[in-house]
């Protein structure tokens, strides 16, 4: 039985799909009609809702949750909040209201379901109503008539007006699901999930969704087994070593955030560009290493920074370097039985950098169309080991070996730089598709290494597109 917390209330799901999505269920099964369906795939945030989770309120599209996901957890959908506000409007709904936020509000309740999560995340303490958080928290919300300037004043009105809630105590969560035709295991140890994983091993192998997530909502299948890894200890587990940062696979962007932000500032700037806040409160670093897109946007990073992954099974623990894993279009070197338990990301040492950049049409909520990776470690002016790979140049996340090797040993300058970049047309021939043309990317791939020396010089021309 799937049991969590609705609007402050115990629910139990009766005989329900535990792969129904949270919107289905809110609206279908529960007739609560305020959450909205927009695009059904995570990218209009319509059906935003607030998950609650170790006292974290994040938003979170439920479009691409399942409700087997929820067991345990806490929920609240826009028909909530008046409820556990003593009854009044938040102080978010009542400045959407009164601020002129909404005209046809459609997108309404997904609006308010971002900006809750965001007041009571405390970030905009006080007066501090920083633009920056502000749109930050509402990249992944589209409206297609208020226009966004009342939104964000809102958002400004409401700022540090938390709504005093405490959450309801956790609800144990049960380990199976189990409805006429399917099976939704939910294991809370590595062990029990390697188990289910060599008794079943065409199942559906759950994280955070993001991906899976639109084989449901949008192709409506119904996997017979369903494995989830989002609540097994070990793979939530962050570790900092002295010489590492150790991420568990089913840790998602927000919980890695700042961590890396700490670690590997570039890398962290370009995590807060994957989708959105929604979709980074769900997704999982080992979901997109396992999605193995060529166009994801962290492998290129981990394969510059030499990061390794452990793959686990009952047979046993191996580990692999990141780069090893992607064999070819969507083929990976994980064996039956196995999953990706943790990544090992080595820590930049001083004479180290590390850069990313990620070229898509928009800033926010979009896929890459060339992602660079790059750490250059330098004695004095020499290069003396390039680590550099890309998304988005081949069928897999790939190192540019030609490229490094113009590099290594090579006297670090802009020339160098650019004279490496040219090497791109050894190392890569990719393709033209909806995202861009393969001229395109092949002449990115080539400037990127201009960037590169003039963002470590620091020079003062401005590296990309800027809000002003
Ligand atoms: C609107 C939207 C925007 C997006 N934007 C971006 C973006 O900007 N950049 C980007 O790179 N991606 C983006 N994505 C894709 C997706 O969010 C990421 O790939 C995410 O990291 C997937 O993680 P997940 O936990 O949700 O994976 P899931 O969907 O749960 O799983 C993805 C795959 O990984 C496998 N998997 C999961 N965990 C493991 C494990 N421990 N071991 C082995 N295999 C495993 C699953 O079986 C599945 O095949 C976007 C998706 C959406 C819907
Ligand atoms: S319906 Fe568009 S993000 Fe869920
Ligand atoms: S108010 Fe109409 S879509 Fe936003």
């Amino acid at each position: 039985m799937i049991r969590f917390t609705l609007n402050g209330t115990p629910h139990e799901v009766g005989e329900v799909s535990p792969t129904t999505t949270m919107l289905d269920y809110v609206r279908e099964n529960l007739h609560m009609t305020g959450t909205k369906e927009g695009c059904a795939e995570g990218d209009c945030g319509a059906c935003t809702v607030v998950r609650i989770v170790d006292g974290s309120f994040e938003a979170v599209n439920s479009c691409l949750m399942q409700i087997g996901q929820a067991d345990g957890i806490e929920i609240l959908t826009v028909e909530g909040l008046e409820a556990i506000n003593g009854g009044a409007l938040t102080p978010v709904q009542d400045a959407m209201a009164t601020g002129g936020g909404t005209q046809c509000g459609f997108c309404t309740p997904g609006f308010i379901g971002a900006l809750f999560a965001l007041e009571q995340s405390g970030e905009l303490s006080g007066d501090d109503a920083s633009d920056d958080i502000i749109h930050d928290a509402l990249a992944g919300n589209l409206c297609r008539c208020t226009g966004y300037r009342p939104i964000v004043e809102a958002a400004r009105d409401a700022c540090g007006k938390v709504v005093d809630y405490t959450p309801q105590p956790a609800i144990d969560r049960a380990s199976e699901h189990t409805t006429r035709d399917q099976v939704f295991h939910a294991p809370q140890t590595l062990s029990e999930l390697m188990r289910l994983r060599a008794a079943h091993p065409a199942a559906m192998m759950l994280a955070g969704g993001t991906d899976l997530g639109l084989s449901v909502s949008k192709d409506r299948q119904k996997p017979a087994v369903v494995i989830l890894t989002a609540h097994v200890a070990e793979l939530l587990e962050i570790e900092e070593a002295d010489d590492a940062l150790i991420l568990g696979a089913a840790v998602s962007y927000t919980r890695a955030l700042p961590f890396i932000d700490r670690l590997y500032p570039s890398f962290a700037e370009m995590m807060r560009r994957i989708g959105s806040r929604q979709i980074r409160n769900l997704g999982t670093i080992g979901g997109n290493i396992g999605n193995a897109s060529p166009i994801g946007d962290t492998p290129p990073c981990l394969i510059a920074l030499d990061a390794t992954i452990t793959l686990a099974s009952t047979d046993g623990e191996r580990e692999l370097a990141i780069e090893d894993f992607f064999l070819d279009y969507r083929k990976t070197d994980l064996r039956p039985g196995e999953i990706i338990s943790r990544i090992r990301i080595p820590k930049l040492t001083a004479a180290q950098s590390f850069r990313t950049y990620k070229v898509s049409k928009r800033y926010d909520q979009d896929i890459s169309a060339v992602i660079g990776g790059y750490r250059l470690t330098l004695d004095g002016d020499t290069v003396t080991d390039a680590r550099i790979a890309y998304g988005g140049m081949a069928a897999t996340p790939k190192r540019a070996v030609a490229m490094e090797a113009a590099l290594n040993g090579a006297a670090w300058s802009e020339e160098t730089a650019a004279a490496a970049g040219l090497k791109a047309a050894q190392d890569f021939a990719p393709l033209t598709d909806h995202r861009a043309t393969a001229e395109y990317r092949a002449r990115v791939a080539v400037n990127l290494c201009t960037r590169l020396y003039r963002d470590l010089a620091g020079t003062e021309t401005e590296l990309e597109v800027v809000r002003v």
